[in-house]
């Protein structure tokens, strides 16, 4: 067995060989999921929690639909009409929760570090599905099955992120797990959304985005994430558009076979033009949201066996 994690928080601390027995696993599932009966018990009897304090369309129902796949219990706590609205704290909900005895929490958090924080008071795994700006493993794992499956490998490929790198957590799950495959990740973006501290996680930052997209095998474009900006980061979103939106044009400087990807919410006319977006030849954006399903219910199966083991270690 090669995934010796008792937690998902983030990429960091998965080897290489771990991110490879996630997709390998995965795999599995993208065959039961295209297949009339989709159901299994590999988690019969767990009860999965999913605790989004931060609004989610794709992570939340993906999750949902991964667990009850799998046969599992699945809860999905109303955080905005829970008790954290009354005052109490992150650490005093996840204790109550933890009391119900679940097998697995999935939590989505503003707070960069919160689902770390959280992990450490409770007995069950814990799934980070994006923390702030720190995190959001599975979305990378997602982003790279759909990537090996497009490009027949997850190394050495050159692959560019584009647009407000600063505040992603998408963007940082992303350079980590690449880097370990050992591709070539370039950034792209204005100075003021694409730190050139960066630099120094060993990718090529790049300011002129014609000269970032050349020969690109993967061009991954990010959200303007307004809502952990405090002031003005860039002039206007029609002068973004026009430097650091994603058209014909530029996307013709990457490789002839280059595949267009987004982790969603998607601007149309901001980061990306809406044609591209839908473009079945380039854009694998609805292969990510399937991924996605695939890679949680291969992420949860090997959390709930290293689970079970020290379980039954304990007993
Ligand atoms: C992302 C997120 O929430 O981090 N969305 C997602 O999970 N697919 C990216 C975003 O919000 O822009």
């Amino acid at each position: 067995m090669s995934f010796r994690q008792n937690h998902l928080l983030g990429i960091e601390p998965l080897a290489p060989d771990e991110i490879t027995a996630i997709l390998d696993l995965a795999e599995d599932y993208v065959a039961l999921n295209r297949s009339d009966n989709k159901n299994t018990d590999v988690l019969r009897g767990l009860t999965q929690i999913n605790m989004f304090f931060e609004n989610s369309t794709r992570t939340q129902s993906s999750f949902e639909i991964a667990g009850q796949r799998l046969g599992a219990h699945v809860m999905n706590m109303a955080m905005q009409a829970s008790s954290i609205k009354k005052g109490e704290t992150l650490i005093d909900t996840a204790l109550t929760l933890n009391a119900m005895h679940p097998d697995l929490l999935v939590v989505r958090h503003p707070h960069s570090g919160a689902v770390d924080l959280l992990s450490q008071k409770v007995n069950c795994a814990v799934l980070n599905a994006g923390d702030g700006r720190h995190e959001h493993p599975t979305q990378a794992l997602l982003d790279a099955l759909t990537i090996r499956r497009a490009k027949g490998r997850l190394h050495r490929l050159n692959i560019a992120i584009c647009g407000d790198i600063a505040h992603s957590r998408v963007a940082r799950s992303n350079l980590l797990l690449l880097h370990k495959m050992e591709n070539r990740v370039k950034l792209i973006g204005p100075p003021t959304l694409v730190p050139s501290a960066f630099a120094e996680l060993g990718c090529e930052v790049y300011e002129d985005m014609q000269e970032g997209l050349k020969g690109a095998d993967v061009v991954m474009m990010l959200r303007l994430q307004k809502e952990r900006m405090d002031g003005g980061f860039i002039p206007s979103e029609r002068e973004y558009y026009h430097r650091y939106g994603l058209d014909q044009a530029k996307l013709s400087l990457a490789a002839e076979d280059a595949i267009v990807m987004h982790p969603g919410p998607m601007n149309r006319g901001v980061e990306i033009d809406g044609t591209i977006a839908d473009d079945i030849n380039r854009s694998v954006i609805q292969e990510q949201v399937e991924m996605g399903v695939a890679v949680r219910m291969a992420a949860m199966e090997l959390l709930a066996r290293n689970l079970q083991e020290r379980r039954a270690a304990a007993a």
